[in-house]
């Protein structure tokens, strides 16, 4: 703990952080900040000022890699004109052997490393960096259980994050999250519950519980209550307008979750569901443990209990050994299913993982023609599903300003997660709108607010 005297000699120094990948580092990174406002730092506008910067990383993709080596570079030079400044790493990245090794040898400016597993020892690091001025790291392969009582900088007011679990036990063939966050360790209920009342006591109306894979949660725990149980009990807090999750594995999705789909008020008709490939031969190679006729399935079960429900997924192509009628198969389930929305990636060779061993690696040329394919036949559904929205009113819990910067328009979601943007006449941020969708785009409605009488 750090005492009053360092918290008054911090006062004044300030801190940017930079986050790349999930809305697991984001929450982290909420965390560092509280932390770090705790122990007497004040955040940066900008990185260019600031005492301290972290760059908390993301490793799923070969990409984020890059970004993160590239952004180094630029704070090298900033390091040079302010010779004081601590630049901190921390995130999936700093799990893995050959990076740290490479930021020994060729980044040994950098001041303190830490793990995904370290992050609560992030304030006693960085004081001993700056007391003793020598660089520092701390990163740990395996942690027992989650730490309790972090301070969080929310980002929102009205809405968080709130962590159920961590770890991943699934080792899909092409994933690095098992080596980077470690074996899955679920947070007690009663923590959950008595963080969720003391968010909404603060004023906030959502929560998004965050899993690698939330329909493990309470596996293997030394307590009783699996996640639709969860789920239950976090639909009982009053005063709590939306409950949310990522990401559920379809392999352990419950029908008592789908379920408490049709019993939970409070939770949202919105499942986020990675599927990523149509291909039940993919699927194998890919260790996800469920066919293309299991999701298909489960999907229909989904839909039979909830058939307004929004859905949506992940989709890699270009997995080793993907062929064009392993590609027509996910094109194929994609057109079956309907989603919402999706996010696709090109397969990236993660180091450590089986499949950056398999042999039939996939040519850029062929996983770049798949994933336009892919994209185009996604981003047509999505169109005819917005359409849909045209003229129908919906609840909007409004996020602030419109990310398109336009003045008056504010932007917010709807349970099913759809982006709707909308003129106000004052500000609206943090309240539940009832919007009438004028106007459906492939990738946000726009709308106008049906009843004045009805803004919560
Ligand atoms: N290459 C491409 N996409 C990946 N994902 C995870 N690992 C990889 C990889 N090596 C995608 C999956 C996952 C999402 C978070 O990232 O679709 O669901
Ligand atoms: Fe990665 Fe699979 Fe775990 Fe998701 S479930 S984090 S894709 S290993």
């Amino acid at each position: 703990m750090l005492s009053l005297a360092d918290k008054i000699k911090n006062n004044g120094k300030t801190y940017f952080i930079q986050t790349f990948g999930c809305q697991m580092n984001e929450h982290d990174s909420e965390t560092i900040a509280g932390m770090l406002q705790e122990a007497g730092y004040l955040e940066s506008p900008e990185r260019n000022t600031a005492d301290i910067i972290v760059m908390n990383t993301c490793s799923v993709r070969e990409n984020a890699d890059n970004r993160f080596f590239g952004q180094l570079g630029q704070i090298k030079k900033i390091k040079e004109r302010h010779p004081d400044l601590i630049v901190s790493v921390c995130g999936c990245m700093m799990q893995q052997d050959h990076i740290i090794k490479k930021l020994k040898e060729k980044y040994s400016w950098v001041d303190i490393i830490f793990g995904t597993m370290s992050i609560h020892e992030f304030p006693q690091l960085l004081k001993d960096c700056r007391e003793k001025k020598e660089k520092v790291m701390s990163v740990y392969k395996e942690q027992e259980s989650i730490i309790e009582g972090l301070p969080a900088m929310r980002k929102y007011p009205f809405k968080s994050f709130v962590n159920i679990m961590n770890g991943c036990n699934n080792f899909c063939t092409y994933c690095i999250v098992p080596y980077t966050r470690g074996r899955e360790r679920s947070r007690a209920p009663e923590e959950i519950i008595s963080e969720i009342c003391g968010l909404v006591a603060d004023g906030v109306r959502e929560v998004t519980l965050l899993g690698q894979n939330v329909n493990s949660y309470g596996n293997n725990a030394d307590f009783d209550c699996d996640f639709a149980e969860l789920i239950y009990r976090i639909n009982d807090i009053e005063g709590l307008d939306r409950i949310r999750f990522m990401t559920s594995h379809p392999k352990d999705l419950s029908d008592r979750l789908i379920q408490a789909f049709a019993d939970c008020s409070r939770l949202c008709r919105h499942i986020h569901l990675p599927v990523q490939s149509g291909s039940s031969r993919i699927l194998k190679k890919m260790n996800r443990r469920y066919s293309k006729e299991d999701y298909l399935a489960l999907v229909d079960r989904i839909r039979a209990a909830v058939p307004d429900i929004a859905l949506t997924t992940d989709i890699i192509v270009g997995f080793p050994g993907e062929t064009e009628e392993d590609f027509e198969e996910t094109l194929d389930l994609v057109r079956r299913v309907r989603y919402d929305s999706a996010f696709t990636f090109l397969y990236s060779i993660r180091t450590g993982t089986p499949a950056a061993d398999y042999p039939d690696q996939a040519p850029d040329e062929v996983k770049h023609r798949r994933f336009e394919k892919l994209v185009d036949t996604l981003n047509a559904i999505t169109a005819e599903k917005n359409a849909l929205y045209q003229g129908k009113t919906v609840e909007v819990l409004c996020e602030g300003p419109s990310a398109r910067g336009d003045q008056g328009t504010y932007g917010g979601r709807t349970d099913t997660f759809k982006l709707v943007n909308f003129d106000a006449p004052e500000d609206m941020t943090g309240k539940m709108v009832n919007i009438k969708i004028t106007d459906a785009k492939t990738f946000s409605l726009f709308g106008e607010i049906a009843d004045a009488d009805l803004q919560k």
